[in-house]
């Protein structure tokens, strides 16, 4: 390829990006639609106008950078991530496969090459669902998969709708040309860091990635009665952390996977009214569940909400599902780009499925879609010690360029 990815451009653009919204230990909380996801997107703007690329947005505050093609009427080779990350995040998770896309234009315009097709790199919004849950609205909008309308009531830990905060972000891009929510791409490949320990265990460069595994979210809100812990006899109390923990208890036993396959986390607990001498009235909790298997996630995530209802003795119940995602399969074509691209650029590779989701999953029914993992330390992620180094970015970046103009120039 004449194309040269620039490492140290991309790294020094990385360690900007995670400057903004820095947290303690190296750590990275940007949640999406805020003022601090605002001021990154201005800068990935502002480096796309560098290079003559042309912005936009959608109704779903996906940004969107595009290098135009020799051939006007051809459908763009899309690739990105999401630039929002965990309130406990790290510098990598999302933000390198926006960062590794604008490499790859870059490095195309360095080099003067014109791909016959367009090429587009996406932002998506709130991919993480740390503010809004769930995740992925940008890209599950953006398919067709939901309405971004449906998501208008939920609101983040401070009362704030989501409706009113895309509406606020919307107001601050209004300089920017508006598109429409949807197209029709040739394929999207997504860059991402593998977010386990496979590749660095295996002392490789390159995952190719073949799928995704399928995911669930509930949310279960327990009703009792707040009394007075000092007085109020046990038989009484209507205990919704009592309930809590028998509903848990009861999941767990749902959830047991001797193959340690299946995923079973519950991350979020609120209690009310959460000191130490009163009875909780009110309990709820976090339900994330996943599974490669399309039969075991149907049947397991089915069967949550009568499992809690059984379990539970004195408070009244609500299990709410916030997200349903299929396992996915890639597609040949994009596997087989990515799989040669990498073989070409002289890297170590091995086909691998994801278990975390990204916005890719979304995509997949939409057109060709693929995934190129980068390996990162100990497979740490979602965390501040998540760490990937300069050289193992680059390489997965110089993969991605090659992929982009094979499948732009397809
Ligand atoms: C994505 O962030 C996930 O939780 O898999
Ligand atoms: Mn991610
Ligand atoms: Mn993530």
């Amino acid at each position: 390829m004449r194309t040269k990815v620039d490492e140290r451009r991309q790294w020094d653009r990385l360690m900007a990006m995670a400057r903004i919204g820095a947290i303690p230990g190296d750590g990275v909380n940007r949640a999406c639609l805020t003022d601090l996801d605002r001021q990154a997107r201005r800068k990935l703007i502002a480096w796309a106008k560098n290079i003559g690329a042309s912005v936009s947005v959608d109704g779903a505050a996906n940004l969107w950078l595009r290098r135009d093609g020799s051939d006007r009427d051809a459908t763009p080779v899309v690739t990105g991530s999401h630039m929002d990350t965990q309130p406990n995040g790290g510098r990598f998770d999302g933000i390198y496969g926006v960062i590794a896309g604008l490499e790859a234009l870059a490095a195309l315009h360095d080099a003067g090459v014109v791909t016959r097709r367009p090429i587009e790199v996406v932002a998506w919004t709130n991919e993480e669902g740390g503010r809004f849950a769930p995740g992925c609205m940008g890209s599950m909008s953006w398919s067709g998969f939901r309405r971004i309308e449906e998501f208008a009531d939920v609101t983040d830990p401070d009362g704030v709708r989501f409706a009113d905060a895309l509406a606020t972000h919307l107001g601050s891009e209004s300089d920017l040309p508006r598109r429409p929510l949807g197209s029709q791409p040739h394929a999207y490949v997504e860059a991402h860091i593998e977010q386990g320990p496979m590749l660095e265990a295996e002392g490789l460069d390159i995952g190719v990635v073949t799928g995704i595994q399928g995911s669930r979210w509930f949310t279960v809100t327990l009703t009792g009665e707040t009394a007075h812990a000092g007085t109020t006899p046990l038989a009484l109390r209507r205990d919704a952390v009592q309930d809590m923990l028998r509903a848990i208890t009861a999941l767990n036993a749902l959830m047991h996977d001797p193959k340690d396959v299946l995923r079973f986390t519950v991350g979020r607990i609120a209690v009310e009214p959460n000191t130490s001498n009163s009875v909780a009235n009110r309990a709820s909790f976090t339900i994330d569940f996943r599974h490669p298997d399309k039969e075991v996630l149907l049947a397991r995530g089915d069967a949550v909400a009568g499992v809690v209802q059984a379990a539970v003795r004195d408070a009244g119940v609500t299990v709410r599902e916030t997200f349903h995602a299929l396992p996915v399969e890639f597609a040949p074509l994009v596997i087989d780009a990515v799989e040669r691209a990498a073989t070409e650029q002289s890297c170590k590779q091995m086909r691998l499925p994801s278990g975390a989701f990204h916005d890719a999953q979304f995509v997949v029914p939409v057109c060709p879609t693929g995934m190129i993992f980068v390996p990162c330390r100990k497979g740490i992620s979602h965390n501040p010690a998540e760490y990937s180094e300069p050289g193992q970015l680059a390489a997965g970046t110089r993969v991605l360029t090659q992929t982009l103009v094979g499948l732009a120039n397809g």
